[in-house]
């Protein structure tokens, strides 16, 4: 596939519509190899890529569970059991995070975090060049500390997406994209359109 085509016509796939087989051993490397090009100010290398697959799904379903209870005042038996089913819907889930570099002189947190989106973006890219689908997902439990520790990460750091990876089992959805024209603008060089508090 020509690079522009790929980038022209990559869809996320939803969760429920990714089954097996998901990337494995050298292919998934070469896949996430494709994170390592992510411009990375200072070199920090803050990706890290945390493989969820198999019966250690249902534990992350559990850990999610936790979460909402922690979060949700009397939630329903049915909202938990969603949570529980949540990560059974894909194959693989790479949980996708930064770790961060608290006070760096150079590349504030927000850069940190761009850096493993771009790596993040390039790696579901490459999924979809192998045949494979993705989507990116977080929701709250992204974001609980709780669920950082459960799954071994520190406070500081920061879940970028859970990547569900897998066999689309369905076509591609047909979705309308906005055209990149109505969103660029110029900024001139004419001083007289500037505004200013200036007297
Ligand atoms: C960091 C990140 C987190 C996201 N989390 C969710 C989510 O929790 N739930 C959801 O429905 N979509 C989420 N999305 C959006 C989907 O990944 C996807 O972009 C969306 O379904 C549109 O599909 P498209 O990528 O083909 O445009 C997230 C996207 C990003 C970049």
């Amino acid at each position: 596939m020509d690079a522009m085509e790929l980038l022209l016509s990559r869809n996320s796939v939803p969760a429920r519509q990714l089954s097996d087989p998901a990337p494995d051993g050298e292919e998934l490397l070469e896949i996430l190899e494709t994170g390592m090009r992510a411009p990375d100010h200072a070199g920090l290398k803050p990706w890290r890529f945390l493989l969820i697959r198999g019966e250690a799904r249902q534990r992350l379903g559990e850990v999610m569970a936790q979460s909402m209870a922690r979060r949700d005042e009397n939630p329903s038996k049915e909202r938990l059991e969603s949570q529980r089913q949540k990560p059974l819907r894909s194959p693989l889930i790479v949980t996708i995070y930064a770790e961060i570099t608290k006070n760096h002189p150079k590349a504030p947190e927000v850069e940190q975090i761009i850096t493993v989106g771009a790596a993040a973006q390039n790696i579901i890219n490459a999924a979809y060049v192998k045949g494979y689908g993705g989507i990116m997902l977080t929701g709250p439990a992204a974001y609980d500390p709780h669920v950082k520790a459960a799954l071994g990460l520190k406070d500081k750091d920061q879940i970028i997406c859970f990547l569900y990876l897998g066999t689309p089992t369905n076509e591609p959805r047909k979705k309308i994209r906005p055209s990149a024209a109505d969103y660029v603008s110029e900024w001139t060089s004419d001083v007289t359109k500037a505004t200013s508090n200036d007297p």
